[in-house]
């Protein structure tokens, strides 16, 4: 016998299969469940990725007769024409009843779906879940509530904070789990930020590749942030997601531009400059801090100049994460409010 479940129930699932999509490409991950007047599941779907159907479209296709039904979906139903249709609209022309969600819609263009579904005659549930499904979302709605992608930054240091040893090498600092790790960050980023100084150094790849070097199935862009030209012959001239030059040192500039490119999570590899000022100018939102036991001395430091004269305004973080990957350590933190 088909099992009945309560809203929270089908909201849970409906999250489940929002873990399901990608992080990146630019929209949220959104799950959805269709129930019949009994409360029991006739479908269920989520979004795939950008310019595929979104959550809802990919439940009611699984159905013949949506007619009477609930929808439970994990953010409000989108009420405009993007890649794909409003969703908002494809709900009311199947005949759904109902529709319960736990976000509201935090985009200009597309929210509005929950307005455009009650002057259907659609009975709307907001809020249902909302703090686990705000949580969930965290990084997505920040980025689109602030026009600017969440910013990572990350950098492997000796456990004396230095990024390099005198003579310029970094390669490499860490040891293979770690290096393993950061592939699967730069998988799971929009983009990657790296300043002029780290290309003219280091000839980076920043391409994200698996264990056998292969190359993982989603690549980021490659952003170069600087005044400097990238060289014609630099390996990141052939990044399968091609280049970004952005030809300047003014990071909001190049954050807006980001966002209009729907980028919303940027994995900032350093070097201690490009850091030092994303961090200094209070643009860094997450920190993935590699750690070597290793020391180097001197004074290559993974965070250069911070404009910090006195202890008090010391940038304080939280700890979120510390986990260890073969000899390294891999410590996640965030900013304390205000920092
Ligand atoms: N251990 C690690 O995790 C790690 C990671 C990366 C690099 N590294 C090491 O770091 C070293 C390179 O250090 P770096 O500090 O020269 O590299 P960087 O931060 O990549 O590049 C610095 C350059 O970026 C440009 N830039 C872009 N935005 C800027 C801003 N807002 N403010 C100031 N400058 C800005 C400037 O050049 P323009 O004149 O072009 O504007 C600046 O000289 C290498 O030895 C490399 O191996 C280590």
């Amino acid at each position: 016998m088909a099992e009945t479940v309560s809203y929270d129930a089908a909201m849970r699932r409906a999250l489940d299969l929002a873990a399901r999509g990608p992080v990146t490409g630019g929209n949220p991950q959104v799950g959805c469940v269709l129930l019949d007047a009994s409360g029991t599941v006739v479908a269920e779907g989520w979004h795939h990725g950008a310019g595929t159907a979104h959550a809802e479209v990919d439940a009611l296709s699984r159905v013949a007769d949506a007619r009477g039904l609930t929808a439970v979906v994990t953010l409000e139903p989108c009420n405009h024409t993007g890649r794909t249709g409003p969703c908002s609209e494809a709900l009311i022309a199947a005949g759904v009843e109902r529709v319960v969600y736990a976000v509201s819609d935090p985009g200009h263009e597309s929210a509005g779906g929950a307005e455009r579904l009650r002057s259907a005659g659609v009975e709307v549930i907001p809020g249902v879940l909302a703090d686990e499904v705000t949580a969930f979302l965290h990084i997505w709605l920040t980025a689109v509530a602030r026009h600017r992608p969440w910013v990572t930054v990350k950098w492997a240091s000796t456990l004396d904070g230095r990024a390099a040893a005198a003579d310029g090498t970094s390669r490499w600092i860490t040891g293979t789990a770690a290096r393993q790790r950061v592939h699967e960050q730069r998988a799971a980023s929009d983009a990657i930020l790296v300043g002029s100084g780290t290309v003219l150094a280091d000839d980076p790849a920043l391409t994200a590749r698996g264990d056998g070097g292969e190359l993982l199935p989603h690549q980021p862009l490659p952003v170069v942030v600087g005044e400097r030209a990238v060289p014609a012959d630099a390996a990141l001239r052939h990044h399968p997601a091609g280049l970004l030059e952005t030809g300047t040192r003014d990071l909001e500039r190049v954050l807006a531009a980001l966002d209009v490119r729907g980028i919303r999570r940027v994995y900032v590899e350093g070097g201690p400059t490009l850091a030092s000022a994303i961090v200094a100018a209070g643009l860094a939102d997450e920190y993935a801090v590699y750690l070597a036991p290793a020391l180097l001395g001197g004074d290559r430091l993974a965070i250069g100049e911070l404009g910090i004269t006195t202890m008090a305004e010391a940038r304080r973080l939280v700890i979120t994460g510390v986990e260890q990957l073969g000899d390294d350590l891999l410590v996640t933190a965030r900013p304390t409010e205000g920092n």
